[in-house]
């Protein structure tokens, strides 16, 4: 006869111990996502970070549709930012957040200081940008298809299609 369930009150370490991660995937491979996860974080929000400084910090003739225009882009980031974060925390992995980490992880090169005036090189900066991180959001999405992380793979196709679509439009501005 299966034993009755003890109530916390009668023992009170029931409550103290979270059950293991069991969703269907090998503890090797939500390492393996959450590690790509992880650089995918770090470009997302060097990018972010970027966007946001040009933004700020662009001047000249095409001020008005630019600083909107990144603006556009940033605020979108942003948002995703943090579901790219909660993925790597569900898959059972803390986050880097730091700068220290994010430089570390990051495969977005530092890049010239830009002049405040020169929007051309800002704009050739984030288009190089935006594709970087395509780039490790693509091979991420490869390696949570090959684990059977659909929720990755889902969230990752949204994110390509933003990033792309940015670099696109980016460098539609330099044609
Ligand atoms: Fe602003």
């Amino acid at each position: 006869m299966a034993k009755t369930a003890k109530s916390l009150s009668e023992d009170p370490n029931l409550g103290a111990k979270a059950p293991d991660i069991d969703i269907g995937i090998s503890e090797k491979d939500r390492e393996k996502v959450a590690n790509s996860l992880m650089v995918a974080l770090a470009d997302a929000f060097t990018l972010y970070l970027k966007t946001h400084n040009f933004h700020f910090n662009i001047t000249g003739e095409m001020f008005n549709s630019l600083h909107l225009m990144f603006e556009t882009q940033y605020n979108e980031q942003w948002m995703a930012f943090d579901e790219i974060a909660e993925r790597i925390r569900a898959l059972g992995y803390n986050v880097p957040a730091s700068y220290d980490e994010f430089q570390r992880l990051t495969s977005i090169k530092p890049g010239t200081k830009v002049a405040h005036t020169d929007w051309r090189e800002m704009v050739r900066q984030l288009v190089v940008g935006n594709e970087a991180v395509a780039r490790s959001q693509r091979k991420a999405l490869g390696i949570a298809d090959d684990a059977g992380d659909d929720p990755t793979v889902d969230m990752l196709t949204q994110r390509l299609k933003v990033h792309e679509k940015n670099a696109w439009m980016l460098r539609s501005l330099l044609q």
